[in-house]
């Protein structure tokens, strides 16, 4: 499905503070020291800017990943893989009962250019919002000197296994970032190699949690391997997950380090449906009917792993397939 083009308009600068105002279909955006508001016909919300800016570049560089994308608990994304819907108040019972929820369809590329002129314009240098909060500045205040560099690293599927020639992950071990902090306690060995006579450049091996634990970014599963539709991300999680996730599958949480605490809540309504705390060793899976936001009091290593079928989100959504991967009553 396809939808008219919409392109992103520049309202003109906010004289005092320097940030620009925008308008995107019926949603207009706007920032001030401390917040942003998001303005739709019937309504405003306000989302502090912090939590709106690191919710909006992993947005981007997720490509609006599987299923809802939740700033928090009123404004957020639904991709349809193609086409991405904004909404404000649609999965909220309360906006929907009062009747000023709003939704609007965009082609998935629009969106894309219209967040990424707004991230441009609102992120300062020294505030990298896909870092801990504790390993950046604040983006707090008036408009000072625009950041440049890589704001936005989404998913970096590896093409070639990491380390042989031909590897083009830029934070592979090798790429010289140094061990985080907060596993400076690890010991990490290395693997073994025997590689057959003639093999030694096609057999490599590297020592994954040395690995995570460079990342130099938080709650981003940018480190990817995809194999047909297996999708395994490594991630590296402290503080919060700046966004809530929805899902329109299942999804599988491995905790390799540390713990995570989970909030899950129903997709539709926002109303809690369980908690749940992942301890190292720890493997979960997410319904496709629900939406859940992490929290990681220490830095932790996380794996996920998302199924990529195409279409998929269409049999869970007309019910063809169950919400959980595993029905008690087959065992
Ligand atoms: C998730 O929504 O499942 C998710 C997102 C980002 C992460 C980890 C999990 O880093
Ligand atoms: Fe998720």
């Amino acid at each position: 499905m396809s939808v008219a083009t919409v392109k992103i308009q520049d309202l003109g600068k906010d004289p005092q503070l320097g940030y620009h105002k925008y308008q995107f279909g019926g949603f207009k955006f706007e920032r001030d020291m401390y917040f942003v508001r998001v303005t739709w016909p019937k309504g405003t919300q306000t989302i502090e800017v912090d939590r709106f800016l690191r919710a909006m570049v992993r947005d981007i560089g997720w490509g609006f990943f599987y299923g809802w994308i939740f700033f928090d608990d009123v404004f957020g994304t639904q991709n349809h893989y193609g086409t991405v819907d904004l909404f404000a108040g649609t999965y909220s019972k309360a906006h929907r009962d009062a009747g000023v929820d709003f939704l609007e369809t965009f082609n998935s590329a629009d969106v894309r250019e219209a967040f990424e002129t707004i991230c441009k314009n609102w992120i300062n240098e020294g505030y990298d919002p896909l870092r801990a909060p504790m390993e950046t500045g604040s983006p707090l205040g008036p408009k000072t000197k625009e950041a440049d560099g890589p704001l936005i690293r989404g998913f970096n599927p590896a093409r070639r296994m990491m380390g042989l020639p031909g590897d083009t992950a830029p934070r592979s071990d090798s790429s010289g970032h140094p061990i985080n902090r907060a596993f400076s306690d690890l010991t990490f060995d290395k693997p073994d190699i025997e590689a057959e006579p003639g093999f030694e450049d096609q057999v490599y091996a590297f020592n994954l949690y040395d690995h995570i634990a460079r990342s130099d970014v938080t709650w981003n599963p940018s480190f990817t391997s995809i194999t047909r539709a297996c999708i395994c991300c490594v991630t590296s999680e402290e503080h919060m997950l700046p966004v809530i996730h929805g899902n329109d599958r299942n999804e599988w949480f491995i905790q390799l380090t540390d713990e995570i605490h989970w909030n899950i809540q129903d997709k539709n309504t926002g109303s809690p449906r369980g908690r749940i705390v992942m301890k190292s060793g720890d493997v979960c899976a997410m319904p496709a009917d629900i939406r859940h936001q992490g929290f990681s009091p220490r830095r932790s290593m996380l794996m996920v792993l998302e199924n990529g079928t195409p279409g998929l989100q269409d049999r869970y959504a007309k019910g063809e397939l169950e919400p959980f991967p595993i029905t008690a009553s087959r065992w």
